[in-house]
């Protein structure tokens, strides 16, 4: 098991959860239709993941559909698959150049073939690289996610493999789809809004929270790190007292 109340020797967050908000309002600002906004936040990917490698944040996980997503109107919901498609086709060459590690979180079920050939592949071309680890949750909603782990663990429990008795806090993160990443201790929402959106729940219990007005197409690295360096001047108790 990862440490999982771990920072980074520079105070920095080890582990940083974006809910990647706003992208429908700065196009609608714009006048444009809102996949445009999706567009654009896509590229400001990029640029935070090359800014975790500078800021020593070791972990870096979006959020880029949830379950309830999927109620959104076809014309979003195809135009986000088709953009999915292209950024892993468009992005795996400087992924892997900056040494990065891809995995993805969610169920994969309701999605594409072609998208979970894909990510498939990404996930295999970049498993032995030891720079910043990108976790992209598509199609995930953290209650799904504890649903799905329960039916794996009460699998292992009729089968014998579990005891009931020894079931712990410690047992279930074993069955999550984060079960090889540390919990997030920094967890930021773009565009005003403070709410936590089904993300990381189990995860997140002891995470510290950035709520920001900034639409996520024009979240940058110099916001991303101002909030880094924020995040290593809080005191994080974690339920206990100062001695
Ligand atoms: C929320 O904005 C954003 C999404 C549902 C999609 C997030 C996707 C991206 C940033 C695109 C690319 C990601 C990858 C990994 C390529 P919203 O549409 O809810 O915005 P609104 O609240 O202003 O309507």
């Amino acid at each position: 098991m990862p440490d999982t109340r771990h920072s980074s020797g520079l105070g920095g967050p080890t582990h940083v959860a974006i809910i990647m908000d706003g992208n429908g309002r700065w196009a609608q600002a714009r006048g444009r239709p809102r996949l445009f906004g999706h567009h654009a936040g896509a590229k400001r990917v990029r640029e935070i993941v090359e800014a975790c490698g500078v800021l020593d944040v070791k972990y870096i996980t979006i959020f880029a559909f949830s379950t309830e997503n999927w109620k959104r109107t076809q014309v979003e919901v195809s135009g986000l698959m088709s953009l999915f498609r292209r950024y892993i086709r468009k992005e795996t060459r400087a992924l892997t150049n900056q040494g990065v590690r891809v995995r993805f979180i969610g169920d994969r079920v309701r999605l594409d073939r072609p998208l979970i050939n894909l990510m498939d592949t990404l996930e295999k071309e970049t498993e032995f690289n030891a720079g910043v680890n990108l976790t992209i949750a598509l199609n995930y909603g953290g209650r799904d996610e504890v649903a799905r782990a329960t039916q794996r663990l009460a699998e292992d429990v009729a089968s014998g493999k579990l005891d009931p008795a020894s079931i712990d806090e410690e047992t279930l993160p074993r069955y999550l789809d984060t079960r090889v990443l540390p919990d997030p201790d920094l967890v930021i929402r773009t565009s005003g809004e403070a709410r936590i959106s089904n993300f990381l729940l189990w995860q997140s219990a002891y995470a510290e929270y950035e709520f920001v007005d900034t639409l996520w197409p024009d979240f940058t690295a110099s916001e991303f790190a101002r909030l880094c360096q924020k995040y290593g001047q809080r005191d994080r108790r974690f339920g206990t007292v100062k001695a």
